[in-house]
C-alpha cells in the first residue's frame, strides 16, 4: 500500500473500533466512539501543520513559543456520514472553519451526483480535511475532492475510519495528491458495495435510521 495511506494501528484505536463494528453496539455508544477515535486520528492528520513561534512571557520568563500559522483549516462533512466525524475534530481544533458536500449516485449513471456544496472561502490558502466515515467504493470521495479542487483547495487530506482496498485504488488513481488516513484497511467491498468485515451503514448507525 502506497505511503500516502496511513492506518493509526494505536490500540486505544483499535479497541474503540472493534467495539463500533460489533453489531449490537447501540447508537449512542456507536457515535460516542466515532466521536473519541475520530479526536485520536485528527491528531494523525494534522501532524503536519505548519508552525510559527510568536513571543510570549511565561510567569518566569519570555520565550518564542511555538504556536499554528497560516489560515484555519477547513474541515469539510462528506454528508451524511461525515458529520458523526466533525465534532470530534472540532473539540480539538475549536477554530477550524466548516464545510460540507452533499453527493447522491444517480441510479441510472451511478455517477456521483452534488446536491449540496459550501465550503468556506479562501480554501487555496487552507489545510482542508475531507471527511467520511467509509471509504467504500472511493467514487463519492473522489467526487467530493474533485469539488474541493475546483473551489481551490490545493492541500486536501483525507480522514476515515474504515477503508476498502478498492476505495483507497480509485482514491490514488484519481488523487494521488491526497493523503488518507483511517483507522483500518479491511478485506473488501462485497457485492452490495457494503466494507467487510466492517461495520454496516456508519449513517444509519449514527443516525439511527435503517
Ligand atoms: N457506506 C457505509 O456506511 N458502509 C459501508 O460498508 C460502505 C459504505
Amino acid at each position: 500500500m502506497s505511503e500516502a495511506v496511513t492506518v493509526v494501528d494505536h490500540p486505544l484505536v483499535q479497541h474503540k473500533l472493534s467495539l463500533m463494528r460489533e453489531k449490537d453496539t447501540p447508537t449512542a455508544v456507536f457515535r460516542q466512539l466515532l466521536r473519541e477515535i475520530t479526536q485520536l486520528l485528527a491528531y494523525e492528520v494534522t501532524r503536519e501543520m505548519p508552525m510559527t513561534r510568536k513571543p510570549i512571557e511565561t510567569p518566569l520568563e519570555e520565550m518564542d513559543a511555538p504556536t499554528l500559522a497560516g489560515k484555519k483549516l477547513a474541515l469539510v462533512s462528506i454528508l451524511r456520514a461525515g458529520n458523526g466525524m466533525l465534532d470530534g475534530v472540532l473539540e480539538l481544533i475549536p477554530l477550524a472553519r466548516v464545510g460540507f458536500v452533499g453527493l447522491y449516485r444517480d441510479e441510472k449513471t451511478l455517477q456521483p451526483v452534488q446536491y449540496y456544496f459550501k465550503v468556506p472561502d479562501g480554501l487555496e490558502d487552507r489545510l482542508v480535511i475531507a471527511v467520511d466515515p467509509m471509504l467504500a467504493t472511493g467514487n463519492s470521495s473522489a467526487a467530493a475532492v474533485d469539488l474541493l479542487k475546483k473551489a481551490g483547495a490545493t492541500n486536501i487530506r483525507f480522514l476515515c475510519l474504515l477503508a476498502a482496498p478498492e476505495g483507497i485504488a480509485r482514491m490514488q488513481e484519481a488523487h494521488p495528491d491526497v493523503p488518507i488516513v483511517t483507522a483500518s484497511i479491511d478485506r473488501k467491498l462485497n457485492s452490495q458495495g457494503y466494507i467487510v468485515p466492517g461495520l454496516g451503514d456508519a449513517g444509519d448507525r449514527m443516525f439511527g435510521t435503517k
